[in-house]
Order: C-alpha cells, then sequence, then structure tokens
C-alpha cells in the first residue's frame, strides 16, 4: 500500500471520501411554548445526582458515551444545575445554539467553575453587551494577520526547547510544550520579544501561573476546583492561589499604566488599559486584571495539552506518525498533512470536551422539546465520536482530512458562534510550528504501549500522564 502522505488530493475530490460522511437533518431552534410541550421530554439519566457530577468530572468519557448508548444522541443529566444540562450531539441542534441570537442561548461559561478565578468581568465569563465589547476589543490582536507576527518567536521558542529534550529516557511531553506555549501568549500580551527578564513582575506572573497549573492537578486543587462550582468568589486553597497570583498580576498593570509610551504600545496590554466605552470609561484594575488571567489561563494549557495529545495519539499510530515524518523530511505535502493531523488530533482528544449554552426561550431538539431557561450541553467528544459523521471513529485517521475541510457543526474543538474560541487562530499557528519542527526533527516513541487514559482537570480534558515518550534521535 502507499502511504498516506503520497495519495492525491484535491480540496474539490477527498482523497479518502467515505471516511468522513453526514447525519440525517434533525430539526432545532427556538419554538413557542405550545410546540414544545406537544414534544417529548428529553430521557434522564437515571443514576443518583452526585454519582453524576462525579462520574462527569472524572470519567467523562465514559459517561457520555455510556448515556449515549442507553439513551441517544440527546438526554438530560441531574447534577446541581437546575433543569440538567440537557446534553445534545447532533450537528443540526449545535447550530442552532451557534447561530442563535445571543440573548436567546447565552453562553454557560458565565457559570464555569473558572469565575472565581477569572472574576465576572472577562471576555470568556461576561454575558450580553459587555462580552461583545470586550471581545470586539480583543479579535484584533487575535487576527490571522496579527498571529503571523508570532511564527518567528514560536519557532525560536520551539527550535531552544526540543534541543533540550533527553534522548532515550521517558519523559512527559505536556510540560515542555506549555513551556513554549506560555511565553508565547505572555510575549502576545505583555509585547516582549521572548521570555521576561528575571526578577520582573512578568516574570513573577509566568512562575506563579505555572505553580498555580501544576498545583491544580493535585488531589487538593482538585477538590477545591468541585466545590468551587457555582460559587462567585474563590475560596479555601483557590482563595490562597488567586492571592498569589493577583500580586505579580496588579503590578505588572500599574507599572504599564505608568508607562509613558502606552499611546504608542500594541500589545494586548496596553490595547485594553487604552480602551474606552462609548461614555469615554477606562477599565478599572480589576477588569484589566480578569481580563489578562482568562487569556493567559484559557490560552496556554489547551494548546499545550492539545500537542501533549496529538503526540499521545502519534506514536500509538505507525502509519500516521510515518506519513508525518515522511511529509515533514521529504519534501512531501507537509503543510496539508500537518493540517490533517492536527485537525484529526482535535476530533478524536478534543482538550475542552464539553460546551454549554443556556436558552431563554422553549427548544426543540430533534424529537425532544426543552422548556425555556434550560443548560445545554454539548458533547464535542460524541459529537466528533458518530459513526454517521466519522466511520470507524474510534481510528486515528488523519487521512479522512486529506482534501477536506472540518464542517462548522461538525467539528467543533473550537465551540463556535459568538463564542467560538478567541484564540483559535494563534493555537492552530503553534501547533503547526510546533508539531512540524518537532516531526521532522525528533524520533519519538511511546514510553508505555497503553494508550493514556484522560485526566479531567476543570473544563479540560488532558493525556493522565502528560503525554509520555522518548526521545530515540534528534536531527538538527
Ligand atoms: C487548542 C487550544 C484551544 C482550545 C481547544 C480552545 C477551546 C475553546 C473552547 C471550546 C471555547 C468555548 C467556545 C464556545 O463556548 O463556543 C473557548 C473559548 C475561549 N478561548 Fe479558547 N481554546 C484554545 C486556545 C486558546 C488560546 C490560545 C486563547 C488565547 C488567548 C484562547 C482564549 C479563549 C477565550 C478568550 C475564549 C472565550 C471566548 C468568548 O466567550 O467569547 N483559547 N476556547
Amino acid at each position: 500500500m502507499s502511504s498516506v502522505a503520497e495519495r492525491p488530493a484535491s480540496a474539490e475530490e477527498p482523497a479518502f471520501p467515505h471516511l468522513v460522511g453526514e447525519a440525517a437533518e434533525s430539526p432545532a431552534g427556538p419554538v413557542d411554548e405550545a410546540e414544545a410541550a406537544e414534544l417529548a421530554k428529553p430521557p434522564i439519566v437515571p443514576l443518583p445526582r452526585a454519582a453524576q457530577m462525579l462520574r462527569f468530572s472524572r470519567r467523562q468519557i465514559q459517561y457520555v458515551f455510556g448515556a449515549r448508548r442507553r439513551l441517544g444522541e440527546t438526554f438530560r443529566m441531574q447534577t446541581a444545575m437546575p433543569g440538567g444540562p440537557v446534553v445534545t450531539s447532533h450537528p443540526d441542534h449545535v447550530r442552532s445554539l451557534f447561530t442563535a441570537k445571543p440573548e436567546l442561548a447565552p453562553s454557560l461559561t458565565g457559570e464555569s467553575p473558572l469565575r472565581p478565578i477569572l472574576g465576572t468581568g472577562s471576555v470568556l465569563t461576561s454575558l450580553g453587551e459587555r462580552h461583545m465589547r470586550q471581545r470586539k476589543l480583543l479579535l484584533p490582536p487575535f487576527h490571522g494577520e496579527a498571529i503571523e507576527r508570532y511564527t518567528e518567536m514560536i519557532t525560536a521558542a520551539t527550535e531552544r526547547e526540543l534541543d533540550r529534550w533527553p534522548l532515550n529516557k521517558p519523559f512527559a511531553i505536556a510540560p515542555r510544550m506549555q513551556a513554549i506555549t506560555l511565553d508565547v501568549i505572555m510575549a502576545g500580551i505583555f509585547g516582549i520579544g521572548g521570555r521576561a527578564e528575571r526578577g520582573t513582575s512578568e516574570d513573577r506572573m509566568r512562575t506563579t501561573v505555572k505553580r498555580l497549573v501544576n498545583a491544580s492537578t493535585s488531589p487538593i486543587g482538585q477538590a477545591g476546583e468541585l466545590l468551587s462550582i457555582g460559587r462567585e468568589d474563590a475560596s479555601g486553597v483557590i482563595k490562597l492561589g488567586v492571592a498569589l497570583l493577583d500580586r505579580p498580576t496588579y503590578a505588572v498593570i500599574r507599572a504599564r499604566r505608568a508607562d509613558e509610551r502606552l499611546a504608542e504600545r500594541r500589545d494586548i496590554l496596553s490595547l485594553l488599559l487604552q480602551a474606552r466605552t462609548e461614555d469615554g470609561e477606562a477599565m478599572d484594575d480589576k477588569e484589566v486584571r480578569d481580563e489578562l488571567l482568562t487569556l493567559v489561563l484559557a490560552g496556554h494549557e489547551t494548546t499545550a495539552n492539545s500537542l501533549a495529545w496529538t503526540w499521545e495519539r502519534l506514536v500509538r499510530n505507525p502509519e500516521a506518525h510515518d506519513a508525518l515524518r515522511e511529509a515533514t523530511r521529504n519534501g512531501g505535502n507537509a503543510e496539508e498533512q500537518i493540517e490533517a493531523t492536527i485537525v484529526e488530533s482535535m476530533r478524536s482528544r478534543p482538550v475542552v470536551p464539553f460546551i454549554g449554552r443556556r436558552v431563554t426561550v422553549p427548544w426543540r431538539l430533534g424529537p425532544y422539546g426543552v422548556s425555556a431557561d434550560t443548560p445545554i450541553g454539548m458533547s464535542i467528544l460524541l459529537v466528533h465520536h458518530r459513526e454517521d459523521l466519522y466511520p470507524e471513529p474510534f481510528e486515528f485517521r488523519p487521512e479522512r482530512w486529506l482534501g477536506r475541510k472540518p464542517g462548522t457543526y461538525e467539528w467543533i474543538p473550537f465551540g463556535g458562534g459568538i463564542r467560538r474560541c478567541l484564540g483559535a487562530a494563534l493555537a492552530m499557528a503553534e501547533m503547526r510550528v510546533v508539531l512540524e519542527a518537532t516531526a521532522r526533527r525528533l524520533d519519538l516513541e511511546a514510553a508505555e504501549p497503553e494508550p493514556e487514559r484522560a485526566l479531567h482537570r476543570n473544563v479540560t480534558m488532558i493525556p493522565a500522564r502528560g503525554g509520555r515518550v522518548v526521545l530515540r534521535s534528534r536531527r538538527t
């Protein structure tokens, strides 16, 4: 059999047409009360509330696949959240929520466990007009063209990192990726060309973020997260962590406010400090702080773990690994193979496996109706593993994507609509650069043959052992 890299592919004619399919239509969207009342109610997962919450937060894969097997593509969970959430995995239902007017289906991120850390006013946690204003303000620095300016910096950070990896000794790839992605997001925020100088507030903020992210994997950190669900203010260990992080963050903000050249600066922090509402009001320190922490926390761990999952999959799928190595080393169609590998990795291991909206009017989800004020979760994991969309869904097959772009409501690792991930272009740019350099220069193997289990940390799903690999040889 010829290698996948040698096969022809064009945008019109996918090389592997049988590997991506279509779902049968399922009507969805706002309906009036009478229509909703006539429709059946989604089936309920028949487990005690506490057991469901624990399973969902610790073993989400088993939980959602089990519920779908028993109850179908739409079901209602029983949790601390009144009314659900109702979970769906049909692309038409997803489309109805992504394209709805924001006031009919506001995001559930405003109710997320991240709120005590990020505050209530950041682009991730706010709703309505405030959300739109913050999003408009932040879009330009995250736009494709602006991202291109970072490519050189990402490449340099990657090459430095790859040179340090030990030979013939197992190690976890996630923390190594995190070192790169943290530098990249900090550079975008503060406008520094590389890592901040030692002893500065920026450097202290970076170190504290790293420590807190690591601490959040500990059993104490995990318990703290569970306790903070539904709260607006931080408590216990989370409160302590927030206080540690706030000190350098506020110092950075104060120093930048005092900078005489603030008006000329184009980095994200300076843009936030210069922004004015229509009434001419500036953001206060607390608002700027919420925004900065959101970008740092939403922006670096997700990308690092997505890369770690990509390697976790590649080192266990020799055909896909060989195709990528061949394309990056021997002048094959590297760009397309890299893109296909990233898309397939984000399909099979979405780092954020679940997102939600709260409908403010009755809603139809295929054969079911739900009342106003129902939280609806979209299980990205379930959408990405539908047999009708992705035949052999549990196989890692980058060739699905040769000559084909992923569908807006079928491939949703970055969510969608007006809440679509603000950092998607940055994350994709980082993943392309890092994956290309790693595949071209390094020969990696799995440290252990068994696939890594998923660990759920806050809203993310990460490889439990950090993507352990062994480096067998390195090229310059
Ligand atoms: C592989 C990496 C990443 C993944 C998988 C990811 C995934 C997501 C998802 C699923 C959402 C929610 C979308 C929705 O509800 O429709 C989101 C929102 C967001 N992400 Fe990302 N993200 C990644 C990287 C980044 C980066 C690099 C940044 C940059 C700073 C970032 C900043 C944000 C922000 C600010 C939001 C909130 C947007 C809003 O509510 O308007 N993310 N992301």
